[in-house]
C-alpha cells in the first residue's frame, strides 16, 4: 500500500451509511472512490456528487449512485486530494484542472477531508504552480493583467500541444509564485480580477487531512 492509497482508504472509512458524499479528483481521490465502491458493494448506502467528469466515470464504474445538485442543498462530507497543504490546512489544488468543481463541492460539504501523501505537506504554499481557471474569451488580456500585477511567471496550461480545457469549458493559467507570503490575501485578490473564474487556493475550507506514507502509516492533520 502506498501513501496515496493509505490516505484514500482511511478517509473513505469515515463515510457513514446514508451520507451524501463529494468525490474528489486525482490519483489519491481515486483510492477513496475505489474503497467507497467496495463499501457500496458490501451494502453501504450513499449518494455522491463527483468533482470532474473523470471521477463521475469512476463512480459509475464502482456503482456509486450519483446525485444531482437540485436534489440536495449540502453534502455531509467531501474527500479530495491536494497538490500542496500547509499546517493550517490551506491548500493548492487544481493540478488536475478540476479546481472549480472541487471548490464548489468542498464549500457545500459539512466536512471537507483532504487526502494526500507525505510529499504534499509544505511549510509554505507556492512551490507548486498555482492553477488559475480563466474564461477563454480574451484570456490573453487576463494573462496580461496577471503579469502586470504580479512579477512571477505565468503560463497557459498546454498538454500534448493542445490548450487544456476544463470540464467547465475554461482554460488554466499556472502561476509560479514560488512562495506565497499571504495565501488568504492572494486568494482574495485573484478572485476579484475580471476574467478569472476561480483559483486553486483553498483557504480555511479543509477540516482535516489524512496524510499517507510509503510504509502505509497515516497521520491526521486538523485545521486549527
Ligand atoms: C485536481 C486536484 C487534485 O486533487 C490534485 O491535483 C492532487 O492530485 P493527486 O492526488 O493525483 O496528486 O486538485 O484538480
Amino acid at each position: 500500500m502506498n501513501g496515496k492509497q493509505a490516505a484514500g482508504y482511511l478517509a473513505a472509512g469515515w463515510v457513514e451509511d446514508g451520507m451524501k458524499v463529494g468525490l474528489g479528483t486525482g490519483s489519491t481521490a481515486y483510492f477513496a472512490i475505489e474503497k467507497l465502491g467496495e463499501r457500496v458493494a458490501s451494502g453501504l448506502r450513499i449518494k455522491a456528487i463527483a468533482t470532474s467528469k473523470a471521477s463521475e466515470d469512476l463512480a459509475r464504474k464502482f456503482n456509486i449512485p450519483l446525485l444531482q445538485a437540485s436534489e440536495v442543498k449540502r453534502l455531509d462530507i467531501a474527500i479530495d486530494g491536494a497538490d500542496e497543504l500547509d499546517a493550517a490546512l490551506n491548500l493548492i489544488k487544481g493540478g488536475g484542472a478540476a479546481l472549480l468543481r472541487e471548490k464548489l463541492v468542498a464549500k457545500h460539504s459539512d466536512r471537507f477531508i483532504v487526502v494526500a501523501d507525505g510529499s504534499k505537506v509544505v511549510d509554505r504554499l507556492g512551490a507548486f504552480k498555482l492553477p488559475i481557471e480563466v474564461v477563454p474569451f480574451c484570456y490573453e488580456w487576463t494573462l496580461g493583467s496577471l503579469q502586470e500585477r504580479y512579477d512571477v511567471p505565468f503560463a497557459l496550461r498546454v498538454k500534448e500541444g493542445q490548450t487544456v480545457v476544463t470540464d467547465n469549458g475554461n482554460y488554466i493559467i499556472d502561476a509560479a509564485f514560488g512562495q506565497i507570503a499571504s495565501p488568504r490575501q492572494l486568494a482574495e485578490e485573484l478572485k476579484q480580477m475580471t476574467g478569472i473564474v476561480d483559483h486553486g487556493l483553498f483557504i480555511g475550507i479543509a477540516e482535516q487531512a489524512v496524510v499517507g506514507y510509503e510504509d502505509g502509516h497515516t497521520e491526521i492533520i486538523k485545521a486549527n
